[in-house]
């Protein structure tokens, strides 16, 4: 893992501990900084809380004016959502990229407007060029890796596997496969299938009842790459009249709510935690670039990984 040369996030991060003192005074005195936010769409309980927690943390309140676009799952959406706020001629722009790719012409469109953009969550693939200035988000690698971690502590070297996948070409699927596929390899675990199911609820229920069609009872271990997916697989193995979180065990990312209950339950087995809560973090960041403070390439969250007992210790007062 690259994570030691990145900044980590939490209280104790010297610019969110800053950044949002005394803005409460911005609003009253016209101050405010104009910040356009395109957001992938609504797929996740993720995304759902990922949402919430930019639109508190950019609100007038803080000093910030926030026009938000959903781009409704559609990366032309996203796109024409960039470029509007280009010509509104908002003071920051912060993107969550639904993929990887085709971002050059409307970026450089901002950048020749001399308005800068924040990456949050996902990446692009111009990391090092100037189209951005930094990139708030979780290392999806790491997170893929810690999922194949616990596959190799608790499963036999025959284990028969699944895989639930985001959406083609995002960098979260991307670098989560590569993590996972990583720390499996050389293990002697066969992959019988892995396909995209949208990061959604749906997607998942159908593509692993396709799996259980195919695959039928071979099927022995699912990796979903997030949460609703994987809760989505979970009604599909019921559906087959198999039990999820025994007869199939299932490891999933994101650590929502949801996710928390059904590890308790035993229905799920493993989760690994993908923070959505960027909101102070992107505001911060927001801030700094606004009044010219150097920024890192990239903050990076804290994730961490549960198993039922830690589930139990923390579903009380678990945020999303
Ligand atoms: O990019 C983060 C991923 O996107 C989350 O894991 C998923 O739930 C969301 O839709």
């Amino acid at each position: 893992m690259t994570i030691t040369r990145r900044a980590m996030l939490g209280g104790t991060l010297g610019l969110v501990a800053g950044g949002l003192t005394g803005c409460a005074t911005a609003e009253a005195s016209g101050s405010l900084i104009s910040v356009g936010f395109a957001q992938t769409g609504a797929e996740s309980t993720w995304r759902a809380a990922n949402t919430a927690s930019l639109r508190k943390a950019l609100s007038r309140r803080n000093g910030f004016e926030l026009m938000f676009i959903d781009s409704q799952g559609r990366q032309e959406n996203e796109i024409a959502a960039v470029r509007s706020f280009v010509t509104r001629g908002v003071d920051v722009i912060v993107l969550a990229p639904m993929v990887e790719g085709g971002w050059r012409d409307v970026l450089e469109e901002a950048r020749q407007a001399h308005i800068p953009v924040v990456l949050e969550d996902r990446g692009i693939d111009a990391s090092g060029s100037s189209l951005y200035v930094s990139r708030v988000g979780d290392d999806f690698r790491h997170e893929g890796a810690l999922a194949a971690e616990w596959v190799v502590a608790t499963s036999d070297p025959a284990t028969r596997i699944v895989e639930l996948l985001g959406t083609t070409g995002s960098s979260a699927a991307l670098e989560r496969s590569a993590g996972f596929d990583e720390v499996i390899a050389g293990h002697g675990f066969t992959v019988l299938d892995a396909q995209d199911a949208g990061f959604t609820r749906a997607g998942g229920k159908e593509v692993m009842a396709a799996f259980l069609q195919k695959h039928g009872d071979d099927i022995q271990l699912l990796f979903a790459q997030n949460d609703d997916m994987g809760l989505g697989a979970i009604q599909a193995i019921r559906a087959a009249g198999l039990e999820p979180g025994h007869d199939i065990r299932i490891v999933t990312i994101d650590g929502t709510r949801d996710a928390l209950v059904e590890l308790i339950a035993g229905r799920l087995n493993h989760v690994v935690q993908c923070n959505p809560m960027l909101g102070p973090q992107v505001a911060s960041v927001v801030r700094a670039v606004h009044s010219g403070k150097p920024l890192k390439r990239e903050y990076i969250a804290t994730d961490r990984v549960f198993d039922a007992r830690a589930a139990k210790e923390v579903l009380a007062t678990w945020p999303y």
